[in-house]
C-alpha cells in the first residue's frame, strides 16, 4: 500500500539539542540512527508535540527549549508539512514569549491559530518508547494514560471530558477537605463528575471494541494478539449495556453517599480516574504482566499496529503515523523484519530510531535513513 499520510518536511528550531533542523522526506519509513545522546528521540518527541498533550516525554514547555544560550525561557518551534492523499497541510507547535516574560504554547495550522484537536486531525499518530516496555507491569495510571491517548486519537472531545471531570473532582475534594458539606454545591459538582465521567467511560469502551476487533481481524503473525479488558466501575456498566443516563445517575448517587469516605481518604476513591486496562496474551492465555520482556513488547507492538488499523478504518479518523523509539529493542530478527513489513503496509509513515544503521537492513531501499550526530542530521 502506498503511504497516504506522511511528513514531507520537518523543521525544528531550538528544540532540545537541535538548533535548526530541516528534514526533507518522502513517504517511506524514516529511520534515524546514531550514537547515544545524538538527538534521535528528540526528533520523535518534536513530532509528538504536534499531538494533544505534552509529547512522548510529557515535558514542560520550557524544558524542551534548547538550553545553553541563556536561561530556558526562549522560544522553540516544530513545524511539519503533512501530505495526506496528496493534500498538503502545514502544522506547527511551539512556545512564544509573552510580554510579561513568561512563555505560552502556540499552535498553527496553515498559518492560522489552531486548537490541539485541529492539529491532531492533520497528523494522527501513535508512539511506542522504551519507557513503555514496563507498561503491563507498571502502575495502572500509565496504562490509563496510554489508553486515553488511544481514545483521544479517534474522539478528540475525550480530552475535554477528561479535563472537565478532573476540574469538578478537584473542586469537590477541596470542599470535602474543608468540611464544607453544602449539599447543593457538592451535588452540582457530582453531577458534573458523573456526566463527564460517563462520557469518558463510554468513549473508552467504544475505543476498546474498535481496537479489539482490529486485533481479532489482524492476520496471525509475529505479534501476539491481546485480549483487552477495561477494569472500571462505569466502563463495566457500559459493557453490560446500561444506558448512559442510568450510569450517570447511579454514579452521582454513589458520589453523594461516599462523601464522608472521600473526605477522609483525601481523594475520590471511585470513578473513571481509577480505571485500568488489562491485557492477556490470547494464544498463551497469560496475563500480559506475566509474559517475557520480549513478549510484552510484542503485545504492545501488536496493539499499536491494531490501533493504526482501527483508526484507518474509522470514517471519523484516518491513517496515522507510527513512531517507535528504539524499534529493535527486545525484538529478535524475525520479529524485526515482520515489524518492518507491517509498517510498510500501514497507510501512515513510520518513524524509527536505533543506534546502528544495520538494524534497519531488512528494509532494503524501502526506507529512508538519516544519521544523527550531535544534533546534526545527514541523509545516507
Ligand atoms: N533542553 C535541552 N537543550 C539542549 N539539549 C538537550 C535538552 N534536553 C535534552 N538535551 C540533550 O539532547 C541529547 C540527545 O537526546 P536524545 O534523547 O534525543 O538522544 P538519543 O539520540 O535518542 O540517544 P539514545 O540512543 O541514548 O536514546 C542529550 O544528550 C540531552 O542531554
Ligand atoms: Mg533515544
Amino acid at each position: 500500500m502506498s503511504h497516504s499520510l506522511y511528513v514531507s518536511r520537518l523543521t525544528l528550531t531550538s528544540f532540545r539539542n537541535h538548533a535548526a533542523l530541516d528534514l526533507q522526506l518522502d513517504g517511506r519509513p524514516v529511520c534515524l540512527f546514531g550514537p547515544n545522546g545524538a538527538g534521535k528521540t528528540n526528533i520523535l518527541e518534536a513530532l509528538t508535540m504536534l499531538a494533544p498533550g505534552r509529547g512522548l516525554r510529557t515535558a514542560s514547555l520550557t524544558e524542551v527549549a534548547r538550553a545553553g544560550d541563556e536561561f530556558r525561557v526562549q522560544p522553540w518551534a516544530v513545524s511539519a508539512r503533512i501530505m495526506h492523499d496528496g493534500e498538503e497541510t502545514i502544522v506547527g507547535a511551539g512556545a512564544e514569549r509573552t510580554p510579561e516574560g513568561g512563555v505560552k504554547r502556540v499552535a498553527r495550522r496553515d498559518g492560522q491559530p489552531a486548537t490541539a484537536a485541529e492539529l491532531a486531525e492533520a497528523a494522527r499518530m501513535t508512539w511506542l518508547t522504551p519507557a513503555m516496555d514496563r507498561l503491563w507491569s507498571g502502575p495502572a495510571g500509565d496504562r490509563r494514560k496510554f489508553f486515553d491517548r488511544l481514545t483521544l486519537a479517534r474522539a478528540s472531545e475525550h480530552g475535554h471530558s477528561a479535563a472537565a471531570y478532573e476540574r469538578a473532582m478537584r473542586e469537590r475534594q477541596r470542599l470535602l477537605s474543608e468540611r464544607v458539606f453544602d449539599d447543593s454545591w457538592l451535588g452540582g459538582l457530582e453531577r458534573e463528575m458523573s456526566a463527564h465521567g460517563a462520557a469518558i467511560a463510554a468513549a473508552r469502551v467504544e475505543t476498546l471494541h474498535r481496537l479489539q476487533s482490529a486485533i481479532d481481524t489482524r492476520p496471525d503473525g509475529a505479534f501476539p494478539k491481546a485480549l483487552l479488558e477495561l477494569e472500571g466501575l462505569l466502563e463495566a456498566r457500559f459493557e453490560n449495556g446500561a444506558a448512559s443516563a442510568d450510569v450517570e445517575e447511579d454514579f452521582a448517587e454513589l458520589l453523594r453517599e461516599v462523601r464522608g469516605r472521600d473526605a477522609g481518604a483525601g481523594r475520590a476513591l471511585d470513578g473513571p480516574h481509577r480505571s485500568d486496562l488489562l491485557a492477556r496474551h490470547a494464544a498463551k492465555d497469560m496475563p500480559a504482566d506475566q509474559c517475557s520482556t520480549g513478549e510484552q513488547k510484542a503485545l504492545l507492538v501488536g496493539l499499536t499496529l491494531a490501533q493504526a488499523r482501527a483508526l484507518a478504518g474509522d470514517p471519523g479518523a484516518g491513517p496515522s503515523l507510527i513512531l517507535i523509539d528504539e524499534a529493535a529493542a527486545h525484538l529478535d530478527g524475525i520479529r524485526r523484519a515482520a515489524l518492518f513489513d507491517e509498517l510498510l503496509s500501514n497507510a501512515g509513515q513510520a518513524w524509527l530510531t536505533g543506534t546502528d544503521e544495520n538494524l534497519f537492513e531488512a528494509f532494503g531501499d524501502r526506507a529512508q535513513r538519516f544519521e544523527v550526530k550531535d544534533g546534526k542530521v545527514t541523509p545516507t
